[in-house]
């Protein structure tokens, strides 16, 4: 590592480093990945432990502190974000200036920064306790917004959170329960939905965390700061990959199809990629991906539907591409996103729930990002310099002479 921080000092000298493949942008002690061993840790702890043994209100009380929870520190964390998980009555009124089949995502992004309109006591980022508020309500208020937004698009009443569920129950309750009938949240799907949300929960630098340290470095408040993360994580390059994985597992549809969407993933002429597969970071497996595909495996046995097409399509692929020698040599290995829709299909969830669902996950890491830089004392506005290919200087040319 090259510290080129005093490099400015120098006078106009900088790198030209486009998508910051080389570049440092900050000090961070909250997630670590190494991209070749493919390892992922929160906080020092390995995703497939907090996986298998911890859940996602515990990960994100270790996110945001540093530390594994006491029991008595994880009841009071646990009580403060139920505490919050209602929004404010007149939110609900923002879901209706929205068209029914707009994308969840543009809902989510409207109305997420939108809090800062209704929560004036969480808006002063210099105040520790509003940060504290903040990041609470975030978590807490986050997975109403997404079931909302959900049930606009299908035009059903919005359900009021169950405080009596835990905190992945309960975002299935407000997805799937209607105010007619009874609902019992299925035990297996929301252990599934609680290790997506683990799985999920931060990533260190991406494009949408740091988009919100980005935006947070101009001193704008916590609700404005999520909504552009949640703007940045739509495109299919990064968090609309689940969505766009899915897709194409259905549009191959049956496995003697693979070798045809190979051959145009290695085709230079063709746009075409094989979604849910490679990254900028894991040149080896992504440790998310083992996680899913095991928890597929296990949800859809759970469920009975073990020979479901899309499954066997996802991992006959798997096993020709990793075989082939244009995926072997730029490593290119199944990602986070690869499995994961197949999980939120079986759940119930449409294609566009799927990005809005990772929105939540992550919410908690962009949050736990966002306090770590304003704690950071070396915390400056983020201002990327440009490498300027245009004209050089000319003077203006009236209109009748041009
Ligand atoms: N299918 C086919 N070829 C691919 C794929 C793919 N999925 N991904 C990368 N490549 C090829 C590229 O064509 C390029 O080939 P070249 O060297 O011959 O030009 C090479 O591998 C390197 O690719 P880059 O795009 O330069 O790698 P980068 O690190 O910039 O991109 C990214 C990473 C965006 C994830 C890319 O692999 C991709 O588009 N994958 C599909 C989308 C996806 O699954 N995104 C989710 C990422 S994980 C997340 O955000 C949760």
């Amino acid at each position: 590592v090259i510290d080129i921080t005093k490099l400015y000092a120098l006078g106009n000298v900088f790198t030209h480093d486009p998508g910051f493949t080389s570049t440092s942008a900050c000090e961070s002690e909250i997630t670590f990945i190494d991209g070749d061993k493919g390892e992922l840790l929160y906080r020092g702890y390995p995703i497939d432990q907090l996986a298998e043994k911890s859940h996602y209100l515990e990960v994100c009380f270790l996110l945001l502190y540093g530390h594994l929870p006491t029991a008595q520190e994880l009841e009071d964390f646990e009580m403060r974000v139920t505490r919050h998980t209602m929004v404010h009555e007149q939110i609900t009124k923002f879901f209706s200036g929205y068209r029914r089949d707009a994308h969840p995502m543009a809902t989510m992004v409207g109305v997420v920064g939108a809090l800062s309109a209704f929560y004036h006591d969480s808006l002063d980022i210099n105040d520790p306790w509003q940060r504290e508020v903040a990041a609470v309500r975030m978590i807490a208020k986050v997975p109403t917004i997404t079931a909302m937004a959900y049930k606009y698009s299908i035009g059903q009443p919005f359900m009021y959170p169950k405080n009596s569920l835990d905190y992945a129950s309960n975002f299935l309750y407000m997805c799937f329960a209607v105010p007619a009938e009874d609902y019992e949240v299925n035990p297996i799907l929301a252990r599934a939905m609680d290790r997506i949300f683990t799985l999920h929960a931060d990533h260190e630098q991406n494009a949408s965390t740091s988009t919100v340290r980005l935006a947070g470095s101009s001193g704008a408040n916590p609700f404005a700061c999520i909504a552009a993360g949640i703007a940045c994580l739509w495109g299919p390059a990064h968090g609309g990959a689940n969505q766009a994985s899915l897709e194409m597992l259905r549009e191959i549809g049956t496995v003697d199809r693979i070798p045809e969407y190979i051959a145009r993933a290695k085709d230079k002429d063709d746009p075409f990629r094989l979604m849910g597969f490679g990254h900028r970071v894991y040149k080896n497996f992504d440790p998310r991906a083992k996680v899913m595909k095991e928890s597929a495996d296990e949800v859809l046995g759970l469920l009975g539907i073990e020979n479901n097409e899309t499954l066997k399509v996802a991992k006959e692929l798997e096993r020709i591409a990793l075989e082939d020698e244009y995926f072997v040599s730029k490593k290119l290995y199944p990602n986070v996103d690869f499995y994961s829709g197949i999980i939120l299909e079986a759940m119930g969830f449409p294609t566009s729930m799927f990005t809005p669902i990772f929105a939540l996950s992550r919410t908690v890491g962009w949050i736990s990002q966002w306090r770590e830089m304003l704690a950071d004392p070396a915390q400056k506005i983020g201002r990327p310099r440009q490498l300027y290919t245009g004209a050089t200087r000319r003077d203006y040319i009236d209109v009748e002479d041009r």
